[in-house]
């Protein structure tokens, strides 16, 4: 059974120091680990000796994986706007489950978060609920019309601190504006995470052009909607000499076109979803909107691709875009569903079986990919930090034997749409520490909360 409580209290009263007993830090060898404080305080045999230890309440920690607590890039959380499908607090319940201690809120809400005032109320939901770091994404167009910039210096000046800025849903399709949004976000280290798809191309696209989309008589998206949105943005990208962030890459072809423009200099960085890590477009064979996505679940040889890249370094991050949407939103004929899974109680597991168990990766790589790297490009400093004294106590435990099959009643999102429904996965996350707390632990929402009030601090805002 999970619970829900986040009881919130307005100061951040120290939590009682844990012991972590036979942890194994990146599944390495067994060590304890103190916290106290909401940092790491001691790692090693002297762990249990230190004067903080007295009063610890002490965990059996033997056999389990300690990483880095894990940070979602791409997170629809849909407040304001959209809480029949999912507020910010039942998001944030969904992420601490799964190990995650940051998410990036995308700013598909309604209405947009395109303006300091929308991305700061964001910041202080998210910080009200206190389970997980809530770093608000601000739109580049106003409204996501694609036709005019939005405020992106003001939000970047607000409470919420604005860094990644992405029309998400929508691609900046518009050459010229994209430009613009490059050259603007250079000014102050910003990066725009574009959702690569040409509209031109997919119009009216229901699921991957291929021969399933041609079998079922769906209209099809084609891979190269996705690559002319990357190529160009690659290009646009070195000739401004700022950052861009490619959300959920689901072709070999993007695959490659990104291992270029990295090979050449570009300051590309680029995320995979666990959806298309795992699923082919043979899932849409059953006519069940609950695998209709954006971008589209792709054929076999684009899944080992993507895989790959993800092993190699080419593709940098694995992002939930974790997209929740209410019963009657999905549970229709196909193509009135709205494209979207959720994913951040599974994504933990779903990388485990897709690139540990497979052997394409290693504990050292899964905190890279899911905690340091979404950190760094996220430029979330308390988070995706090496596990040492005196780094905060921002920590997720896995049972690394655990295998489990996923139940879409054990989601604490307010929607159901997983597309791992049934399906048996490797791994479990075991608790989850924001600064020292329990956020969650075997399955239960921590009843904690306030874990944000130092990020609110820093934001020079009061509570
Ligand atoms: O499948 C998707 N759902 N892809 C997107 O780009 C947007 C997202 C949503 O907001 O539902
Ligand atoms: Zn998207």
């Amino acid at each position: 059974m999970t619970t829900f409580a986040a009881t919130h209290s307005v100061s951040e009263t120290s939590a009682r120091p844990v012991l972590l007993r036979g942890a194994r830090p990146y599944g390495e060898d067994a060590t304890d680990v103190l916290l106290a404080d909401g940092v790491v305080a001691a790692i090693g045999a002297d762990a249990a000796r230190h004067p903080q230890a007295g009063g610890a309440e002490v965990i059996d920690a033997a056999g389990l994986v300690l990483l880095p607590g894990l940070v979602d890039l791409h997170t629809h959380l849909r407040e304001p706007g959209g809480e029949d499908a999912e507020t910010v607090a039942t998001g944030s319940a969904a992420a601490a489950l799964g190990g995650y201690t940051a998410i990036f809120a995308m700013p598909n809400t309604e209405p947009t978060a395109d303006t300091a005032g929308v991305v700061e109320q964001v910041l202080r939901l998210g910080h009200d609920v206190g389970l997980v770091d809530v770093q608000p994404i601000g739109a580049v167009t106003v409204g996501r019309h694609g036709t005019q910039l939005a405020e992106l210096a003001a939000m970047h000046a607000s409470a919420a601190r604005v860094t990644v800025f992405s029309d998400d849903g929508h691609c900046v399709a518009d050459p010229l504006l994209m430009r613009r949004a490059l050259e603007y976000v250079k000014a102050f280290g910003g990066v725009i995470a574009q959702h690569p798809e040409e509209p031109r191309l997919t119009a009216g696209a229901q699921m991957h052009e291929g021969i399933v989309s041609a079998t079922l008589g769906l209209s099809g998206w084609p891979a190269v909607a996705e690559e002319a949105i990357v190529a160009r943005d690659c290009l646009l990208a070195d000739h401004v000499g700022s950052r861009l962030h490619v959300c959920h890459v689901s072709t070999a072809g993007s695959a490659q076109l990104i291992a270029a423009a990295k090979a050449r200099g570009t300051a590309v960085t680029a995320e995979v979803t666990p959806h298309h890590l795992m699923l082919t477009d043979a899932s849409a064979r059953g006519y069940d909107p609950v695998h209709k996505v954006n971008p589209p679940l792709r054929p076999e040889a684009d899944v080992q691709a993507v895989r790959r890249a993800l092993a190699d370094g080419v593709v940098d991050v694995v992002a939930t875009d974790h997209a929740p949407h209410a019963r009657q939103d999905k549970e229709s004929e196909w193509a009135a569903a709205k494209p979207g899974v959720i994913g951040l109680q599974t994504a933990l597991s779903v990388v485990v079986t897709a690139m540990v168990d497979t052997g394409l990766m290693d504990w050292r790589g899964v905190a890279r990919v899911m905690s340091e790297n979404p950190a760094r490009i996220g430029g979330l400093t308390g988070h995706g930090r090496p596990i040492a004294v005196g780094e905060p106590a921002n920590l997720v435990l896995i049972d690394p034997e655990a295998t489990w099959t996923v139940r879409d009643g054990d989601m604490v999102s307010l929607s159901r749409n997983t597309p791992f429904e049934g399906m048996q996965l490797s791994a479990r996350v075991t608790g989850t520490l924001l600064r020292g707390r329990w956020t969650a632990r075997d399955g239960v929402v921590g009843d904690v909360a306030v874990s944000g009030a130092a990020v609110w601090a820093e934001a020079g805002m009061t509570v």
